[in-house]
């Protein structure tokens, strides 16, 4: 069965296609903001960086966006994923009011994080821009078994309560050390992949 994707209102999400939506991350009772739009990331990009199987992990310093995304990711092809991660990165300055941002930009053949998990983290910004986005499930839909490390998780949910990230979608996820309120944090894994799928997944945290 196909998990669902993000058009109902599940509890603790909020999304819009204006970018000001992400705010509305700062709520209490939101645990995932998404700014939903199109992908500004073409298939040749996505392909090109599963080709090179495109890994980067960096520490971006706002001031100096411009010359690091060039440095690690030359290629022209890359010009608008570019575009777009300086875009991210300096919204998530503002936002959150930070100088810096934590960039990992992956091109993916098989799933990273399989199991359902929270990042002890306190928000991550994620989009996938080619592929399936990445799942998650509303807080009153996680038992309490479901993050026992070891378990069988997949008698612990029920499909139909996964949501699913579409691909070019913007979103925060709350984690676990948000204002240091344990148990807010988004339980959420990477999507199941068929042979020969291709994603790009960027995340940035704070
Ligand atoms: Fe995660």
């Amino acid at each position: 069965m196909q998990a669902q994707t993000v058009t109902a209102t599940p509890p603790g999400w909020q999304g819009a296609p204006e970018v000001t939506v992400l705010a509305d991350i700062f709520e209490d009772d939101v645990q995932v903001a998404v700014w939903d739009r199109p992908s500004p990331v073409g298939q040749d990009v996505v392909a090109l960086a599963c080709e090179q199987r495109l890994a980067v992990k960096s520490w971006l310093d706002i001031t100096q966006l411009e010359a690091t995304l060039l440095r690690f990711l030359p290629h022209a092809t890359y010009a608008p994923l570019r575009a777009d991660l300086f875009l991210l990165a300096d919204m998530v300055a503002c936002l959150f009011g930070v100088d810096g941002v934590g960039l990992r930009v992956t091109a993916l053949r098989k799933p990273m994080c399989p199991r359902f998990h929270v990042d002890r983290i306190p928000v991550r910004m994620l989009c996938t821009y080619g592929g399936a986005g990445s799942q998650w499930l509303p807080s009153p839909r996680v038992s309490d078994q479901l993050l026992v490390p070891g378990c069988e998780q997949s008698a612990l949910y029920q499909q139909q309560h996964v949501e699913q990230l579409e691909a070019g979608q913007v979103a925060l996820f709350k984690g676990e050390t948000w204002r240091d309120n344990p148990g807010a944090g988004v339980v959420h894994r990477s999507p199941p992949m068929s042979p020969g799928q291709q994603r790009l997944l960027v995340t940035l945290d704070i």
